[in-house]
């Protein structure tokens, strides 16, 4: 550190906690206006979200300020107060100037505790400033941009949590936009379930919030998810109700038929062995008679029901239900994928290596009904993976998978609905590091959300947070030094976050750049729009839109 700390002494250990410490600041900064000048920048003394260093004898912490207070006493009549900062230490400046996370050695009451200009905290810095991957500027150093070790962050899954209107979905964007200025080779697919990233203006033009040749844009009801590319547990979670008493019946049932039918597909493109998982053709008709078959069968010359008769009404009612839905055409009824041969074809359309060579593929999850999301999500997921997976070159094409409001799909419950898709997104979040698939999950709930997933992610971007449980649990994520931390949660403003994890030198504040272009925020403008309001409203054609089932 640099010898003109020594005016920059802002004040006197106190108190030392396992935990934190505090401190007592200098009368000097006891002020109204206890501004402080480190080269070319001013700053006030002690200011939440600081950083500070801590030295004594050989011993030198770097700390952020959590906390500052007032005690007042009198003496003869006359008040005098006292003011106080709470410190948290993050980590130790060796002797080269080089941080280290982490504190091994204490420091007592009495050590001296020094404002820290950007200087140092460039130097501390550096090493992260190189990859130039930037998200955003220091809140308590403006003039300082955050770069993050991207190895770390995309190579160990993140979260990005925050509340409704926090700033995720920005976050997000912008967080994309700059991975990209800073790898132009990164290979991104997003899971986008409200149509924010890429969306139709009202002439029908697309609009993205990524350059037009960075992204790849797909229509998941117009893409078509072939059912037969699902697994078993994902065909059981859109056919069985698991609350069904007949449920697991159906189960094994559906287990046998499938291997039966998949068998004979694996004879005739030649594959010698199969499993009810394999991925080929199969016909979801055939499925169906076979229920059928069993499930009115007779004996003995229609004396006597067979052994399944009527154990599949329920079974065969939700299939039927599903299959004349409109909303299940592009799982159920695909036009363009409907043989063994066509599976290359989908998995260049998600993954690339087709003639569009794009940064990031945004799947629009929009238009696909709320009942088949997650195992649409899961089927994405399960695809990705198991690319790498049997990709050769898997080591030089990782991959990110971002899944918006991840918590719909990837839910603590456990044995839920969405049972498979959980465990398949979980599965990618145990094993997808190993073959270059990692996770991205962005959720305004985290108490909701899988604790297998959310103890993968090894960096976190926390936005704005006020409720008590989920900023409890964002605590219970970080070390314990830095729970303290958490506290500012509730303080951050639109698009600020504090930045945790591996993936930065120290926690941070963050404000994170504006996305440019933005995403098409969910804010709907009611002041605008009830000011000036429409004057007519085709009902006829909602009305039509509704029936056909088509989004503008
Ligand atoms: N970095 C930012 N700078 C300025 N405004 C922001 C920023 N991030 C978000 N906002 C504002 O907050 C609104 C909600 O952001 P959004 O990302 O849609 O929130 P979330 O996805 O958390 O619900 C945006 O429409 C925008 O007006
Ligand atoms: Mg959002």
């Amino acid at each position: 550190m640099s010898e003109n700390h020594l005016t920059n002494l802002i004040a006197y250990v106190c108190e030392v906690r396992g935990d934190g410490m505090d401190a007592r600041i200098t009368e000097q900064y006891t002020t109204n206006l206890p501004m402080l000048t480190i080269g070319n920048d001013e700053m006030l003394a002690g200011g939440i979200g600081s950083y500070v260093v801590v030295r004594q004898a050989r011993i030198s912490l770097l700390a952020l300020v959590s906390k500052i207070w007032e005690k007042d006493h009198f003496t003869h009549g006359t008040r005098q107060s006292e003011r106080f900062i709470a410190l948290i230490p993050v980590g130790e400046i060796d002797a080269e100037n080089r941080f280290i996370r982490g504190v091994r050695q204490f420091p007592t009451p009495g050590a001296q505790v020094y404002a820290v200009g950007l200087n140092e905290i460039n130097a501390i810095f550096s090493k992260f400033s190189d990859y130039r991957f930037f998200v955003g500027q220091l809140a308590s150093h403006k003039e300082y941009h955050v770069s993050l070790d991207p190895r770390t962050f995309f190579g160990r899954h993140f979260a990005i949590i925050g509340q409704s209107g926090a700033g995720k979905s920005w976050a997000v964007t912008s967080i994309i936009q700059n991975a990209i200025k800073a790898m132009p080779h990164a290979h991104i697919i997003m899971l986008d379930l409200h149509g924010e990233y890429c969306w139709k203006d009202s002439n029908g033009h697309l609009q993205s919030a990524f350059a037009e040749d960075q992204v790849n844009y797909i229509d998941a009801t117009a893409m078509e998810m072939p059912y037969w590319l699902m697994t078993y547990a994902e065909l059981v979670d859109l056919f069985i109700d698991r609350y069904d008493p007949g449920s697991s019946m159906q189960k094994s049932y559906m287990r046998e038929i499938i291997q039966q039918l998949k068998r004979k597909e694996a004879k005739r493109i030649g594959l010698t062995s199969v499993t009810v998982d394999t991925p080929i053709y199969f016909s979801l008709m055939e499925l169906y008679k076979q229920f059928k078959a069993a499930n009115e069968e007779m004996k003995e010359f229609g004396k006597v029901h067979g052994a399944l008769f009527g154990q599949f009404d329920e079974f065969m009612i939700r299939m039927q239900s599903r299959f004349n839905d409109v909303r299940y055409d592009f799982l159920l009824k695909p036009k363009k994928f409907t043989s063994s041969e066509s599976m290359a074809g989908i998995l260049r359309q998600i993954v690339g290596g087709g003639d569009h060579k794009a940064n990031i593929t945004v799947v629009d999850l929009s238009s696909v009904p709320v009942g088949v999301r997650p195992a649409v999500c899961s089927q994405i997921g399960r695809l990705v993976y198991e690319f790498n997976y049997w990709n050769p070159k898997r080591r030089e094409f990782p991959i990110t998978l971002i899944c918006e409001e991840a918590h719909a799909y990837i839910p603590r419950e456990q044995g839920g609905q969405f049972e498979g898709t959980k465990k398949m997104m979980e599965r990618i979040a145990k094993e997808g590091r190993k073959y270059g698939v990692s996770i991205g999950v962005v959720s305004q709930r985290p108490t909701e959300l899988s604790e297998t997933m959310l103890a993968q992610c090894s960096s976190f971007i926390c936005l704005r947070t006020t409720n008590p449980e989920d900023q409890a649990y964002i605590k219970g994520l970080v070390p314990d030094a830095e729970g303290d931390l958490t506290d500012i949660l509730t303080s951050l403003g639109r698009g600020e976050a504090l930045v945790l994890g591996e993936a930065t030198p120290l926690p941070m504040r963050v404000q994170i750049y504006r996305p440019n272009p933005e995403p098409k925020s969910n804010d709907v403008d009611y002041f605008t729009h009830w000011q000036d309001g429409l004057d007519y409203l085709d009902v006829d054609e909602i009305v039509n839109l509704w029936r056909t089932q088509t989004r503008r």
